[in-house]
């Protein structure tokens, strides 16, 4: 009995270590085999979504899709990115069903692309081909056409196309021929310098563009007929870029334009030409120009339903119009300013509302604490529109100086009552009001200095009078006194 069991228990551990050994090669088996045939990752969010993830797999080229793909259903969402691999040629892809398909081929080194690349994805919503290599010659209509019938080639569904971080100097006249819904294009980071007339071709035929990112492109101009037809723009990016003004040309969309960036350019000034025909502008961008001084009169009256406007981080600007707003009070749109810094240290009571404002940025800049600043704070109310946490320093004078602009009460200042408006609208030009009240309170220091030294001068004379008159009579007295001695 003993022994039975000894064997049937060497029999189970044999058993055992058979199992494992069985378990461990299929385990290996499957491995190996998914490494095969299958290179990316399926997975899904939902019923409606699906990603074939195939980032950063060292991928040289484009694998045949999985076989799982041929699951997906009509309507489903397929995103297939190929993040950070190293695929030089982007050949024909496979049929992709899908409803809605994004395919990203961002940070790749792609310097060719074929024709009818997407022929077989009508879906195609979304192409990202940044970070590559793409020149503007390899950019032809054929590579973003749909599939041949009819005797024609039929349009791809091409919403996005994403450009960015290429080698492109110029744009094929035609590329935009298959893609009438492209609503959003991103053409930033690459070497255009001048938007030729082929170029200029390119963008207005894209009709129902709503998004043109053209930053970073080295352009100083944009011709004006580059925008005609795009009536459906609403946002573009002209940032780091040459421009010495904002282009005229874009108040050709200016009945649709919405958002504007206008970062890092090497103007020197904004005025009453710099935003003419804006009048759908809702928030304005003008950021980091190193050489912005001077915001002008009515620089923003043609904006006339602006809600935001960031005016922050150009270093050298130290000075806006108290006009710079000028006719827009009675209409008033904007909520939220941000002045952020810059390097102002004076703003003018009645630059704007500020109590019609809902978000007011002011830090970062050399704020001289005088009357007005403590007006516009205080009696205006601005210093109840700074964000948690940002409230701006006092630069100067420097018994002022580090304290929070909220902080300081300047008792001398005069009552800003209507007499005192009033008086303020004797103006010329854009000579600044307050120059003139400094002069007038000045004189009138000097006139009141000058009557209370009268005073003092005529309130000694008596006193010195009295005294020697009283003198000899205390000396009399003393000498009183001394004979009293
Ligand atoms: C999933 O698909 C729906 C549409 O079917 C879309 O609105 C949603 O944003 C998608 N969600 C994710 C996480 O992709
Ligand atoms: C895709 O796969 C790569 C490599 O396995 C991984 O690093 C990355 O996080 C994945 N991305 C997503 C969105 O799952
Ligand atoms: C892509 O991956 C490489 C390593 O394979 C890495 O050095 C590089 O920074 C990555 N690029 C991007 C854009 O993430
Ligand atoms: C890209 O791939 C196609 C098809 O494999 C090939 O005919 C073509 O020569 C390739 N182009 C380059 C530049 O490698
Ligand atoms: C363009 O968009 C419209 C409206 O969404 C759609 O009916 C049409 O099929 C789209 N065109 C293509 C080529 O997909
Ligand atoms: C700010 O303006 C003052 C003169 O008002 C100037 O001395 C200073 O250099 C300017 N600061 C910067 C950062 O340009
Ligand atoms: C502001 O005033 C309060 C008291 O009125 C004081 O405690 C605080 O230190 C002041 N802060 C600054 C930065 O001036």
């Amino acid at each position: 009995m003993d022994k039975l069991m000894r064997i049937m228990q060497a029999l189970a551990f044999v058993n055992l270590v058979l199992v494992i050994i069985c378990v461990l090669v299929s385990m290996s088996c499957a491995q190996e085999a998914d490494v095969k045939s299958a290179p990316c990752d399926i997975s899904t969010t939902d019923d409606n979504n699906l990603t074939l993830n195939c980032s950063r797999r060292s991928l040289n080229y484009i694998p045949e899709w999985p076989a799982q793909i041929d699951d997906i259903i009509k309507d489903t969402h397929v995103l297939v990115t190929f993040f950070n691999n190293s695929i030089s040629n982007v050949t024909q892809l496979s049929v992709l069903p899908g409803g809605r398909i994004a395919i990203s081929f961002k940070a790749n080194k792609i310097v060719e692309i074929q024709k009818d690349a997407f022929g077989n994805i009508g879906r195609l919503v979304y192409l990202d081909l940044s970070k590559n290599r793409i020149s503007g010659e390899v950019l032809r209509a054929e590579i973003f056409r749909g599939p041949y019938r009819n005797n024609e080639y039929s349009n791809i569904a091409l919403e996005t196309l994403n450009l960015g971080h290429n080698e492109i100097h110029s744009l094929d006249r035609y590329l935009f021929q298959f893609t009438p819904n492209l609503t959003r294009l991103y053409l930033n980071n690459n070497p255009i310098e001048i938007l030729d007339h082929v170029t200029v071709h390119a963008i207005a035929s894209a009709t129902n563009l709503e998004v043109l990112d053209l930053s970073k492109t080295d352009i100083a101009t944009i011709p004006i007929n580059a925008f005609e037809g795009l009536t459906k723009l609403q946002q573009i990016d002209l940032s780091n870029n040459k421009f010495i003004s904002v282009p005229e040309s874009l108040s050709l969309v200016g009945n649709s334009l919405k958002y504007l960036t206008f970062n890092n350019n090497p103007i020197v000034e904004l005025n009453d030409d710099s935003f003419i025909g804006l009048t759908k502008l809702v928030e304005l961008e003008v950021a980091e120009n190193d050489y912005l001084d001077e915001v002008k009169r009515s620089t923003f009256t043609p904006l006339a339903s602006l809600r935001v406007l960031h005016l922050c981080h150009n270093r050298n600007l130290r000075y806006i119009s108290h006009n710079a707003f000028r006719g827009m009070k009675d209409k008033w749109t904007l909520k939220e300013v941000y002045l952020d810094d810059n390097n102002l240290s004076e703003l003018s009571t009645d630059l704007m509302p500020w109590e019609k404002l809902e978000t007011l940025g002011m830090t970062g800049n050399n704020w001289l604490c005088n009357c007005d600043l403590a007006n516009i704070v205080t009696a205006q109310g601005a210093g109840k529109k700074f964000k948690f946490g940002e409230i701006p320093y006092c630069a100067a004078p420097m018994r002022l100086s580090g304290e929070y602009i909220t902080n300081i009460t300047v008792s001398f200042c005069p009552t800003f009552d209507t007499t005192f408006t009033t008086k303020r609208s004797f103006r010329f030009g854009d000579l600044k009001p307050k120059h003139i009240l400094w002069s007038i309170f000045g004189v009138a220091t000097v006139v009141a200095f000058g009557m209370m030294l009268g005073w003092i001068v005529k309130a000694m004379k008596t006193v010195y009078k009295k005294k020697i008159k009283t003198h000899p009579i205390r000396y009399i007295n003393l000498s009183e006194d001394s004979s009293f001695a």
